[in-house]
């Protein structure tokens, strides 16, 4: 069998175009244009890069992005005023502030204080508290586990009472993968460093749920024959040439790195009945979902 690539990139694309016509309808009826602040404290590169694609998609998408880079030293109390000032400004609809922090601040206290209407990452302890109530409703999901059930939608894979496995347990992706799947009537495996026997829980998974951040962990043999892969990780590891030495840039003499997933591509392709590529998976899934959050935001916010 060779697995049915699921596109994220062509997926991403439709929602990106869907939410960029909505905005335009609405500004061409008198409303504003949504508003996306971005709070970036510090100066990681990897956070910097993602904050810039994000800028970049809203005004892709006839947003307003607002950026807020701050010094990696400022104070607990200086954040919490810039999320108080944002939570108050009109023109801005969504705020995201990009994690992680440095160690010195209290994440969880930042992100209480983001006003739930505003919380298009769906991380204030509000909307993960009311995605893992039954009957409740969060006003956001968070945009890598949303954007990895919009996948498994547009694939066509039934969710109600699959056996879903989710590798990895974290707040960003993991956790919330759990219950929005929970929420979809799948029966639902957490697993994590500690899981005995991962393959063979591996083993009994409809849709597997990937985002450990180990690269190519999973093998071809923990799948199960017909199984939806979701493969969150995005991992770089060094560009090899045949005969196993690095492949070096040519302008920098630096090793080479290619990008791949917590899943070993090849070896899955083979088993799987989905999968998801790395790049053009999940990755361009998260910044649409934003873009769809910020949407909504705006919708909540201005109707
Ligand atoms: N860091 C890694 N992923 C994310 C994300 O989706 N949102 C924010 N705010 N920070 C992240």
């Amino acid at each position: 069998m060779t697995a049915q690539l699921i596109d994220g990139k062509l997926i991403a694309q439709q929602v990106r175009d869907d939410v960029a016509a909505e905005v335009a309808r609405r500004v061409a009826i008198g409303k504003p244009k949504p508003g996306l602040a971005t709070v970036l404290v510090g100066d990681r590169v990897d956070s910097a890069t993602y904050v810039a694609a994000k800028q970049k998609a809203c005004h892709e998408l006839g947003m307003v992005s607002y950026h807020y880079p701050l010094p990696a030293e400022i104070s607990q109390d200086e954040l919490e005023k810039v999320i108080r000032a944002l939570n108050a400004d009109e023109l801005v609809n969504g705020i995201l502030v990009q994690l992680p922090l440095p160690s010195h601040l209290n994440e969880e206290r930042v992100l209480q204080l983001i006003s739930i209407e505003k919380d298009v990452d769906g991380f204030s302890p509000l909307n993960i508290g009311r995605l893992a109530q039954k009957g409740r409703e969060p006003l956001f999901v968070p945009c890598t586990p949303y954007g990895c059930i919009y996948l498994l939608e547009q694939a066509g894979i039934k969710i109600e009472g699959a056996n879903a496995v989710v590798l990895g347990r974290s707040n960003i992706v993991g956790m919330p993968a759990a219950l929005l799947l929970i929420g979809k009537n799948a029966t639902v495996t957490v697993c994590h460093s500690r899981t005995k026997d991962l393959p063979a829980v591996v083993r009994q998974a409809d849709i597997l749920i990937a985002a450990i951040g180990r690269p190519e962990m999973v093998r071809g043999d923990w799948i199960k024959p017909g199984a939806a892969v979701i493969d969150v990780g995005i991992n770089g590891i060094p560009l090899l040439n045949s005969d196993g030495s690095p492949v070096l840039s040519e302008k920098t003499g630096k090793p080479r790195q290619k990008l791949v997933g917590d899943v070993n591509f090849a070896e899955a392709q083979a088993v799987a009945g989905y999968i998801t590529p790395v790049p053009g998976g999940v990755g361009p899934m998260t910044i649409a979902m934003l873009m769809k959050n910020t949407l909504r935001a705006a919708q909540i916010q201005q109707d």
